[in-house]
């Protein structure tokens, strides 16, 4: 598990949301549900909330609001919970983290994990994921991949980064809830 940038300090480390990016398909839900229960805390999918707060699927929003619409609705309501919530174990969608206004508030308030999945491992989950992902089904394989690389650059931008490949949901759960907890431990 690799570290990267330090943390901010006006938040105590155990009242920080744990705030997990990455790419569509890296795990970010599955992984985020194991962990908080490891860390008894309550898990928010940001892409369900945001479906639950505007009352459509967001493959809905996308068909009929379009793109920008439902970029704007994950800022508002991701800042939001930067402000608002605590000790909370967050996943966010894979293009939120590409809005400066949503890295920032998240970088600051929380301990950002990067879910980090090499492109042949995402490749196995691809079927599984285009008919959902509104944002695959206009694209080339090429442009995917076009995208996947650029957005690595901004993944970079977090406080963990975890290789995911090689491991289980539940293993990779297992390890993020122990250094959370020895960093809780450390804080005193
Ligand atoms: C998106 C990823 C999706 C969802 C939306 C757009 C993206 O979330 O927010 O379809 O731009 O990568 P997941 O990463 O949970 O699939």
């Amino acid at each position: 598990m690799q570290s990267n940038l330090p943390l901010s300090s006006k938040i105590p480390v155990r009242e920080k949301n744990i705030i997990l990016i990455g790419f569509m398909g890296a795990g970010k839900t599955t992984i985020g549900q194991l962990l908080a229960e490891k860390l008894g805390r309550e898990f928010l999918d940001a892409d369900h909330e945001i479906e639950e707060l505007h009352g459509m699927p967001v493959t809905e929003i996308f068909k009929t609001m379009g793109e920008p619409a439902f970029r704007q609705m994950e800022k508002e309501y991701l800042t939001k919970l930067c402000r608002s919530e605590r000790e909370k174990v967050v996943s966010l969608g894979g293009g939120s983290f590409m809005q400066e206004a949503i890295r920032e508030a998240c970088l600051s308030s929380g301990i950002v994990y990067h879910l980090d999945l090499s492109w042949d491992s995402w490749l196995d989950r691809f079927e599984a994921l285009i008919d959902t992902r509104p944002i695959l089904q206009s694209k080339s394989l090429a442009e995917v991949e076009e995208m996947f690389a650029s957005r690595k650059l901004v993944y970079a931008d977090n406080h963990h980064t975890i290789a995911v490949d090689a491991q289980t949901p539940e293993q990779i759960a297992e390890a993020m809830a122990q250094q959370i907890k020895a960093g809780w431990t450390r804080e005193g």
